[in-house]
Formats: structure tokens, sequence, C-alpha cells
């Protein structure tokens, strides 16, 4: 009797665990999800109303679904691409690309239709519950993925982002290189609208700190929070998000979706250093956490991509953590230059002048075929669209003319991040560390997760989740 009601307590006990566990999973899933949902608009947003293709809308999902409609449909006579991870809410629609033109449907019972070439991935929403196969030979497979690995780690390793035809990712590497996705134009970076004279930042100096922090999202992959909380200890720091919060906003600014609001670059315009320090640490991921303190006429003092010394405006420009030993020396080095009116202002001489001297940044911006809020240009979405449609269309010609047709295919490092990495300070007693904790981890099974997509891949027959997972974890 009683060694029963042990061997209950312990089922009790295995099944409280296992409960926890499963809430635990989720609860990180829901606020995955829940920052994923913050940014979903923005993509909408971003295709606009500009498409007079979009307005006549007239291939909607019902329509097409049904077999006579369905054969004489305007999208049987082109190139089908099938977005299998939607980007935006639209159903479908013929895109004109110069002097070719595709049919780009979010329908997935295209998958078998004779005139369908490709798939289309948002790399945030990519799943590998149901992909598309069997994978034709002739099917093109193009990765839209503009995020850090905080969203789908399994992309960013070399057996699964090469089973991809077409790349638009961060990388500068990429074959739609989105580096830049955060600049609008060159005119923005050099514009004086919210530049304020140093006499001014001097006096406002009484009140505020010279360096300024707002970041939401804390223990990002990056640790840039252990960071800064080691920082603050040597140079005061405002701090006005939820991490590490020191400061208030005026009230009407607390709302986040204020936080483009020109009062809030008023507010930050005063201060003479910003932290921009980004989430993830990937050459070329580069947000708007460095180009809007340039435009502002704020100094960066920027932690983030490896390879941003060759995306500053001119090399006196950004104060980089990196060339740092220790928190304390760069608490050193900013305030010799507060203290040094004629070293700070040399950090803005080119936004003064007007003067980038970097040409490498300036062809980028010229030889870019998007625009950022620009409703003269292509959003990047288009531009991606229109990439794969070219390319289809290449090879369709290349075939009547009797050529092979062209191969394509995404390289390693069109997106790829190195394991995150804590920070290596001195700090007293062991704290909670999401990098040890969390990110890590999370790196680590994204391997496996890479190498099980492969395997299935090169297998080229429909899986299911259940044969996924088992492959993750067979050792
Ligand atoms: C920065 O300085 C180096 C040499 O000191 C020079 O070669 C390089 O072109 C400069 N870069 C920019 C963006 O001005
Ligand atoms: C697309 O990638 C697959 C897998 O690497 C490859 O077999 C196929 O030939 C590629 N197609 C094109 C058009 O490049
Ligand atoms: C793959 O299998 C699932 C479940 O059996 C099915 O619903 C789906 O249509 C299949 N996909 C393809 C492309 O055959």
């Amino acid at each position: 009797m009683a060694r029963l009601s042990v061997k209950k307590l312990w089922v009790y006990c295995f099944c409280f665990s296992a409960l926890l566990f499963f809430l635990i999973v989720t609860l990180q899933v829901l606020v995955e999800l829940g920052q994923f949902e913050k940014k979903k608009p923005h993509h909408s947003d971003l295709r606009g109303n500009k498409h007079e293709v979009d307005q006549l809308n007239l291939f909607k999902k019902n329509n097409l679904l049904n077999g006579i409609e369905r054969l004489s449909d305007p999208g049987h006579q082109y190139p089908i691409l099938v977005w299998w991870s939607p980007l935006t809410g639209e159903d479908s629609r013929l895109a004109g690309c110069g002097k070719n033109t595709c049919f780009f449907t979010i329908d997935k019972t295209y998958y078998d239709h004779p005139m369908t070439e490709g798939f289309l991935f948002y790399g945030t929403d990519f799943n590998i519950e149901s992909l598309p196969f069997p994978r034709k030979a002739s099917h093109h497979w193009a990765l839209f993925h503009e995020e850090s690995p905080k969203n789908n780690y399994k992309l960013f390793h070399e057996p699964s982002i090469t089973l991809f035809n077409h790349t638009a990712t961060f990388s500068s590497h990429s074959h739609m290189p989105l580096t830049t996705q955060y600049l609008e134009s060159v005119e923005v970076l050099k514009s004086h609208t919210y530049l304020v004279p140093l006499s001014k930042k001097n006096s406002r100096r009484q009140n505020l700190a010279p360096l300024v922090y707002v970041q939401s999202d804390c223990d990002p992959p990056s640790d840039r929070d252990s960071y800064v909380r080691e920082l603050m200890k040597y140079i005061e720091v405002d701090s006005y998000g939820e991490c590490l919060h020191n400061r208030d906003l005026p009230p009407p600014l607390k709302n986040p979706s204020a936080m483009d609001d020109r009062h809030f670059y008023g507010i930050l315009a005063q201060y003479k250093f910003i932290l921009s320090f980004e989430n993830a640490v990937c050459d070329d991921y580069i947000t708007e956490k460095f180009w809007r303190p340039l435009k502002l006429g704020v100094v960066p003092v920027y932690y983030g991509s490896p390879s941003i010394a060759k995306w500053l405006p001119s090399n006196k420009s950004v104060v980089l953590v990196n060339t740092f030993a220790s928190p304390q020396d760069l608490a050193e080095y900013i305030k010799d230059l507060d203290q040094n009116d004629k070293k700070y202002e040399a950090y803005l001489e080119w936004k003064w002048t007007g003067e980038i001297s970097n040409q490498m940044l300036l062809t980028t911006m010229k030889e870019r075929s998007w625009g950022v809020q620009d409703i003269s240009q292509d959003n990047y979405i288009d531009a991606f669209e229109c990439m794969v449609c070219n390319r289809v269309w290449e090879n369709t010609n290349r075939k009547k003319q009797g050529l092979v047709p062209r191969l394509w295919q995404a390289q390693a490092n069109h997106l790829s991040c190195p394991a995150p990495k804590a920070f290596s300070l001195s700090h007293g007693p062991t704290r909670w560390s999401s990098v040890r904790e969390v990110w890590k981890p999370s790196f680590e099974q994204s391997k496996k997760e890479a190498h099980a997509l492969r395997q299935l891949a090169e297998r080229n027959a429909n899986f299911t989740v259940e044969e996924f997972w088992k492959l993750v974890f067979k050792d």
C-alpha cells in the first residue's frame, strides 16, 4: 500500500514537471510570436498600396480554386511562383518585372500545377511542417530573410541555407543583399533635421547623461544588457527602455508605437552618444540602431556586425565597442570626448560638412534595386519577387534557345552567424545568463535541425514532423 502511494507520488511529480516544462516552452513560443506579431504590420505597410496590379485584385483565391476557371485564369500562361510561407497578406497577383511577368500566389494547391516553377519562403515563418516535397529538379527555392537568427536559427547553417537557389538576406554576400534595409537614403543620413549644436548638448548635460540606451527586447543573443549593466558602473547612462530602465519618457511617448515619433527623436538628438547594440552579432546584420543616431547627429557607440567598419559614413563617425578592452576603458574614452569639445566634434565633422567618404556605402545605396518608404521605387519584397521571376524567365528563354539552364545556389555565407557568445565580464556571483541558458543551447540544437532538414530534403519525399524531430534527437 505504502509502496503504491510512493509510486503514485512519483508519477504525479513526473506529470507535474512535464506540465511545467510544457508551459515554459509554450510561454517562450508565445513571447517570440508576440514579438513577431508586433512586427507584422511593418511588412504589409511596406508593400503599401502602390501596385496597380494589386488594385485589380482579380485573382482572388476562390476564383482560382475551381477547375474551369483555373485553366482560364491569367496565371496559367505565366510562370507561377508560390509563396510557401507568405510574407504579405496578399493572396495572388500578376507582377510585371521589366519585360517579364510572373504569377505570385499563396495558394499551395498550385504545388503540382505544370506552370509552377518555384517556391518562395519567408525565413521567420519557414516551417518544416509541410514543405513542397518532392522537389522537382526544375523547382527554384528562394528565401527572403531580413531578420537576425533570433528568428529561425536553423536556417543559419550550411546544410539548410544551401537548399535554396536564391536569397535575399542581410548578408552582403546574398543574391539580393538587404544590408542597408534600415537606411532610406544618403540624404537622410546627411540631413540636419534633428541635429543639435554642441553648445546646446553641453547645456543639456546638466539634466541628461552623456549616453542614452533604449532597448525593450532584453537579454538577446548578443548579451548587450550584460555589457551595458557593467558600463553603467563607470559612466552615467539614461535608459528609457524596459531593459536596465532608469529614466521615464514623457508620458505621451511611453507607447512603443510612438518610437518613430519626431518628439522621441528630438529627445534622443540632445544626447552626445547613443548605445547602439544589435540583438545578435552577425556580419552585415545592421539595423536602425546603427543608422538612427547617424541620421539624428548623435555619435553611435556600436556593437554588432563585425563587418561594421566597412559601413561607416566616414572613418571618424562611430565609437566601436570592439576596440576597447573593457566597459571601463570605453567609459573613460567617452568621458574624455564628453569633456573635450574638439575631440567630440571630430566625430560629427562628416555630418556638418555633409561629406560621406565611404564610396562603398554610396555605391551600394545608388545601385540597390529597391527603396525604403519610397513610393517612387519598388520595396524590397517586390524586388525579391522580380529577381526570382527574372531568373526563372532567363532559364525559360535559354531552354527555348537550346542552351543549358543557368544554375544558382545559396552559399553558406548568405546567412550565417557565429554561435552566440557572452561577454567575459568580471561580475561577482554568477548571474543568470540568457546566452548560457537559452541562446547557446538553442543555437546548438538548430545545427542538428539543419542537418536533419538536409537529410530529409535529400530523400526528397514528404515527411512528418515526428520524423524530423526523431532525426534531430537521434543521438
Ligand atoms: C579610412 O582611413 C583609411 C586609412 O587611414 C583609408 O584607407 C580609408 O579609405 C578611410 N575610409 C573612409 C571611409 O574614409
Ligand atoms: C536549385 O537548387 C537545387 C538544390 O541545390 C539544385 O539541384 C538545382 O539545380 C538548382 N536549380 C537552379 C535553377 O539553379
Ligand atoms: C504531405 O503529407 C501531408 C500529410 O500526409 C499531406 O497533407 C500533404 O498534402 C502532402 N504534401 C505533398 C506535397 O504531397
